[in-house]
């Protein structure tokens, strides 16, 4: 029977998704993205075209792959159309027989975004979230409260305008009492998306019933998830969290797949740690290292070009992100951004009143209050980003990934040296 894979970033997003998802696509039939919406920034480097994607599963750019975005995902139905030209502009394959929408997709409407903005101008210092401003609390938020446009209401055009208008009601008063700012019409709105709501109508599907069909036939079906674990709605350090759950098992809630579809789940997990946005994270280097790391490993957004921040692999969030996601493995990636620097640390624990905990504490502000506990190992000088086998690392590298294994108790399966398909080391 065909493997059928979970891939999920299990730190705070930007572990390199992308590049594994497109990697692992080689083996797979159908690519299926379940949560999450365009905060996601995604990038695939193949020879000397480098492609960000947002929404498109990063399946894409391999031909004859079918890629499909679930229930789970919010979209905003114009950066999908633009993505979509964007693609064919360079050549690439995304009529409807290549793409699908579920029906059951909920969309980013205008005033989601704007709603978005002006929260987050509206809340002061350290309370702002820092969101990628696209507007995806928002929508999820009318997802939960039953007033979300979902894709399947483009098929019947009055009775989405009639949606839009119920939707409005409660967001005019906020936008008008609350922000001080401009209402919105059903009319405004509906000018603002018809065209594009026009354009996706093409590639509205049933995906659920899709992934039963290519089960059916034999396929394996590859899930990929947007952000990271600790930016799960339930699991993450919450408030500063996205607005979906990121852990593997929304693969099977955001894609109408049974659970036992799910059969392996591959972390990917960058060598150190990044975080975008606001948020505690203890394992944070203020210092020349985080700068050197930040500059070495071109720390910026892919989605809003913001620095990252940058500090050392914190193994006590990895432990949390292995138990709450099951994962079978790790894809290790940007490890050649450790080269040169002479002794690395790994944060194996935490100091939490007083006491040597293990895991992240559960309460709010719990994470604030830690102390990291690292244990120090000898770094590398030689550049490992052409290295192909195992064998040819630098015994300090080898110690470090067994260091990892060790702690989380999972075994790395993949190790990328560089953002090209090439630079990657299969270790299975
Ligand atoms: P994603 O959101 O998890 O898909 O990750 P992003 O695309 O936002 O950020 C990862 C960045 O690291 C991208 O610029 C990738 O091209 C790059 N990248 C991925 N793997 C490696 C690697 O092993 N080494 C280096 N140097 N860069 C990598
Ligand atoms: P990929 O898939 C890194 C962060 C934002 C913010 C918080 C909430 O590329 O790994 P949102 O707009 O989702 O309401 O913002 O989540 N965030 C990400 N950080 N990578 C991402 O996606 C992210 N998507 C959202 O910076 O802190
Ligand atoms: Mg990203």
């Amino acid at each position: 029977m065909s493997k059928n894979c979970v891939v999920i970033g299990a730190q705070w997003g930007d572990e390199g998704k992308g590049k594994i998802v497109d990697l692992l696509t080689e083996q797979a039939d159908v690519i299926a993205r379940f949560q999450g919406g365009n905060n996601a920034g995604h990038t695939l480097v193949v020879g000397d075209q480098k492609v960000i994607l947002h929404l498109i599963p990063s399946g894409v750019l391999h031909p004859g792959k079918k890629c499909l975005i679930g229930n789970g995902v919010v979209l905003d139905p114009e950066v999908f159309c633009k993505e979509l030209d964007h693609l064919m502009e360079s050549g690439v394959n995304v009529g409807p027989e290549d793409v699908r929408i579920s029906n059951k997709t909920h969309l980013i409407m205008p005033y989601h975004r704007e709603m978005d903005k002006l929260r987050e101008m509206k809340k002061s210092g350290k309370d702002k979230i820092g969101t990628t401003g696209r507007g995806i609390g928002p929508a999820y938020e009318d997802k939960v409260a039953r007033v979300g446009i979902r894709a399947c209401d483009i098929l019947d055009p009055d009775f989405m305008q009639y949606k839009i208008e119920k939707a409005l009601t409660e967001k005019n008063v906020l936008f008008q009492h609350y922000f001080g700012t401009e209402t919105m019409s059903r009319e405004q709105v509906w000018e603002q998306v018809r065209y594009w709501a026009e354009r996706i109508r093409p590639y509205l599907s049933d995906v659920s019933g899709e992934i039963q069909q290519a089960r059916n036939e034999g396929k394996s079906i590859l899930y990929e998830g947007a952000q990271g674990v600790h930016l799960d709605i339930d699991h993450g350090t919450y408030p500063f969290v996205t607005s979906s759950n990121t852990v593997a098992a929304n693969a099977s809630t955001g894609s109408g797949s049974g659970l036992d579809m799910l059969d392996r789940v591959v972390a990917v997990v960058k060598a150190y740690t990044t975080r975008v946005g606001s948020g505690p994270f203890p394992a944070e280097l203020s210092s020349e290292v985080g700068r050197h790391i930040q500059e070495k490993g071109d720390e910026f957004g892919a989605t809003t070009g913001r620095e990252r921040r940058c500090g050392w692999l914190d193994l006590v969030m990895l432990r949390e992100s292995v138990r709450l996601s099951g994962a079978s493995e790790i894809a290790l990636t940007k490890l050649d951004v450790l080269s040169g620097l002479e002794q690395l640390h790994l944060c194996t624990a935490y100091m939490y009143n007083q006491e040597e905990i293990k895991y992240p504490p559960q309460i709010e502000n719990g994470l604030e209050a830690v102390e990291p506990v690292y244990k120090s190992l000898d770094g590398w000088s030689e550049d490992v980003s052409k290295v192909q086998k195992w064998e040819d690392l630098p015994l300090a590298a080898k110690n470090y990934l067994q260091a990892i294994e060790e702690e989380t108790g999972v075994k790395v399966s993949i190790v990328s040296v560089g953002p090209d398909r090439e630079s990657t080391l299969r270790l299975d």
